[in-house]
C-alpha cells in the first residue's frame, strides 16, 4: 500500500495513453479495475454500470473496424476538429491526432478493451443514451485505477459512434447502452503530466455574471 500512487498525484498525471503494448493484461487486475470503477456513485444509488472487457482476437477486430471509420471521419478536412485551441496549439493537437491515428491502426492488437455499459433495466431511450453521468464517473474511476497500476488506458467515444453497429457486436440487450471503449494495456511510451487550464480560468465565485 505504501507504495501506491496518492489520489492527487493520479489524477495529475492521468494522461490519455494511446499508444499501447500489446501484451496481454492479467486477468485479476482487468478486474481490480472494473471493482475500482464500480465504487462510483451513481443516480439514486441503481448501480446499472456493466462491463464488457472484449479480450477475443475477433471482437477486438470488429470494435477496432467500427472505431477506425468513425476516426477516418473525424481526422478528414472538415471533420469538426479544431486544428488548433486556446489552450492547446496545433503542434499539440497534430501529436493527439498522430496519437488517435495509431490507436486507430492498432486498437485491434490491445488487449483489453473495456465498454462501459449501463444497464437501464427498461428499453433505452435516446436522452438517456445521450446522458451518462451515471456511468462517467465509473468511467474516470477505471482510468485512475489503470494510472495507479501503472497501465495504460484513454477514454473514447469514436468507436462506439454508430450505435447500431456496435450494439450488434456487443450484443446488448435493449435496456443497455454502451458510453464508452477504454483500451487498456502496458504503455509504450512515458506517463506524464496532464495540462489543464489553471483553476483561475475557470471558477468565478457565488454567481457567473
Ligand atoms: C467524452 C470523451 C470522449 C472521448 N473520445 C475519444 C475518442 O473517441 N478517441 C480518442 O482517442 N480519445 C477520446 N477522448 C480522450 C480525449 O481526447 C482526452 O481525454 C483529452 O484530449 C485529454 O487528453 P490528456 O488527458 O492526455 O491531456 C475522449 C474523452 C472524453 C472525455
Amino acid at each position: 500500500m505504501a507504495d501506491e500512487m496518492g489520489i492527487f498525484e493520479t489524477m495529475y498525471h492521468c494522461r490519455a495513453m494511446r499508444r499501447l503494448k500489446p501484451d496481454p493484461v492479467p486477468e485479476e487486475l482487468l478486474l481490480k479495475l472494473v471493482d475500482a470503477a464500480n465504487q462510483a456513485p451513481t443516480g439514486s444509488n441503481a448501480q446499472g454500470a456493466r462491463w464488457i472487457v472484449v479480450r477475443d482476437p475477433e471482437q477486438r477486430a470488429k470494435l477496432a473496424a467500427l472505431n477506425k471509420t468513425a476516426v477516418a471521419s473525424y481526422a478528414a478536412p472538415g471533420g469538426g476538429r479544431a486544428a488548433a485551441l486556446p489552450h492547446q496549439d496545433a503542434d499539440k493537437r497534430q501529436r493527439m491526432l498522430a496519437a488517435v491515428l495509431w490507436q486507430a491502426e492498432h486498437m485491434q492488437d490491445i488487449p483489453a478493451l473495456v465498454i462501459a455499459c449501463y444497464k437501464f433495466g427498461q428499453p433505452v431511450r435516446q436522452g438517456q443514451a445521450m446522458g451518462g453521468g451515471s456511468i462517467w464517473p465509473a468511467v474516470q474511476n477505471l482510468l485512475l485505477a489503470a494510472r495507479a497500476l501503472g497501465l495504460g488506458a484513454a477514454p473514447t467515444t469514436l468507436g462506439l459512434a454508430n450505435r447500431a453497429a456496435a450494439r450488434e457486436v456487443l450484443g446488448l440487450p435493449d435496456d443497455m447502452e454502451a458510453f464508452c471503449l477504454i483500451p487498456v494495456g502496458y504503455p509504450m511510451g512515458n506517463f506524464g503530466p496532464v495540462v489543464r487550464l489553471p483553476v483561475q480560468e475557470t471558477v468565478r465565485w457565488d454567481r457567473w455574471e
